[in-house]
């Protein structure tokens, strides 16, 4: 095993690290682990710490770690072809069946795969297309996106912009113009404690047609929405949502992008969350369980609707303008369809919904009593507890307290990894699909634990 001992010492003086505080990682007041190796559900580092990771990575390590099925296929991949571009009809074994078997498990209506290597660049893709759409349509006015406050759509310009994320927005001069949001469908957290999930549904679809008719529904092209609202709090829609939604969409002729960055291939123990919640998108972006994460690979899935009117746009046009060095390389594209096969082949999402389930009875059993628990919800194999300080009066804890980071950090301590999303006092699980009962009993004992010594 690497063990240079000057390796804090260069990470501090050479890594910017994402999503870091800069100036406390640089003065030595946060901890660096150096992760080394990986199996099933649990990562070592070099220190010898062995932990049980119940977020997958970011979400996206899907099949679990460890797998020597895709570990070789990119190997192989590698050796044969390493590289070559996917300009002007050229492809690989590997990316054209990557592109068929991603139909193949596709929602309906969907027609064609642009490879990208980030859920970032192909929302980025998304746009682009969408603009294109409009203006091969005769509608250069219809341009505006609409998304959800703590909807999470990447970290670019346009995808930053996306995010409803405060942190994300802040001195970087975003959201640019061309984006507005609206509501997020967080039941919890609803204005008025007395509605309904549907009444809470009927609500926001009421808001969304208003802002459309505020801003004039000729400016608006699109929607985008993550089926279950991911790093913006693990927040299931309530009963109702999407049916709501799409039939203001419907109404006004704006286009559907279904996010299934987090939720595409399995997490919600379904394939896609757009069959899982009956959506009809006309743009999927996908990403994470791709591949899990073994080779960076992202895709925009492109419906029909759209289609038709790119091949419209280059009869017109020529060419499009728009593609990247990397779109369906090689190695990413090995690695996807070795991930795909191996997640069949071992019923893995079938592992997800049934593990995924107990992991949140389990869950609910152990602290659905406690003081301070505001809500404990999920689907599939995502699960999030919503720390309060007085639950009867959905009373949320002074930010500066950090209670949800503390929590986090003292399940570290005990060996289980969960993360506290950016945005309250949550704690967010998505383990590997791999996951079993016997390891989600103790992500839900090591939660406990914790916030029993955080919170009393
Ligand atoms: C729903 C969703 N969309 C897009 C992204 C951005 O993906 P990436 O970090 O690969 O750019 C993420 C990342 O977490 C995500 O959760």
């Amino acid at each position: 095993m690497l063990k240079n001992d000057l390796l804090e010492q260069w990470d501090r003086e050479n890594f910017f690290h994402p999503s870091t505080h800069l100036a406390q990682h640089a003065r030595g007041e946060s901890p660096i682990r150096v992760v080394t190796g990986g199996e099933g559900c649990h990562i070592t580092d070099r220190e010898g710490n062995r932990l049980l990771d119940a977020f997958a990575g970011l979400y996206c390590v899907n099949a679990g770690y460890g797998r020597t099925q895709i570990a070789d296929a990119i190997a192989e991949q590698a050796r044969e072809l390493a590289y070559y571009h996917s300009y002007v009809g050229h492809g690989t074994e590997a990316s054209i069946t990557l592109a068929k078997m991603i139909l193949d498990r596709a929602p309906k209506g969907m027609s064609k795969v642009y490879f990208g290597l980030s859920g970032s660049d192909a929302n980025e893709t998304n746009i682009k297309l969408i603009w294109y759409y409009n203006n091969i349509l005769g509608r250069p006015e219809k341009k505006k996106i609409i998304s959800r406050w703590r909807g999470y759509h990447g970290s670019g310009l346009i995808t930053g912009s996306l995010t409803g994320l405060e942190l994300f927005h802040k001195k970087f001069d975003l959201p640019l113009a061309q984006v507005i949001h609206t509501d997020a469908p967080y039941y919890f957290r609803r204005p008025d404690a007395a509605m309904s999930e549907q009444a809470f549904s009927a609500h926001l679809a009421d808001e969304l047609e208003a802002l459309i008719e505020r801003e004039g529904a000729d400016t608006i092209a699109a929607f985008i929405g993550e089926p279950v609202l991911g790093t913006g709090g693990i927040v299931p829609p309530p009963a109702g949502y999407w049916s709501a939604i799409q039939d203001v969409l419907d109404k006004h002729d704006i286009l559907l992008v279904a996010d299934e960055v987090v939720t595409g291939f399995g997490r919600l123990g379904s394939m896609f969350g757009s069959d899982h919640y009956g959506l009809k998108p006309d743009l999927i972006t996908i990403a994470k369980g791709l591949t899990s994460a073994y080779a960076p690979l992202s895709g925009s899935i492109v419906g029909d609707r759209i289609w038709k009117v790119l091949e419209q746009g280059t009869d017109e046009n020529g060419p499009i303008g728009h593609g990247w060095t990397y779109s369906a390389h090689p190695i990413g594209a090995a690695a996807g369809v070795a991930n795909l096969k191996l997640i069949d082949d071992l019923d893995l999402i079938g592992n997800a919904a049934d593990v995924g389930a107990y992991l949140n009875t389990e869950m609910h059993s152990a602290l659905g009593d406690h003081a301070h628990v505001g809500e404990i919800r999920g689907e599939g194999m995502l699960c999030a507890v919503e720390l309060v300080e007085d639950r009867d009066n959905r009373k949320y804890f002074e930010p500066s307290r950090k209670v949800g980071a503390a929590i986090a950090a003292a399940m570290t301590e005990r060996g289980v990894i969960a993360r506290a999303m950016p945005q309250g006092d949550i704690i967010g699980y998505a383990p590997p699909f791999c996951l079993t009962r016997q390891e989600a009993d103790r992500v839900v004992s090591v939660t406990a634990d914790a916030i029993g010594a955080v919170l009393g």
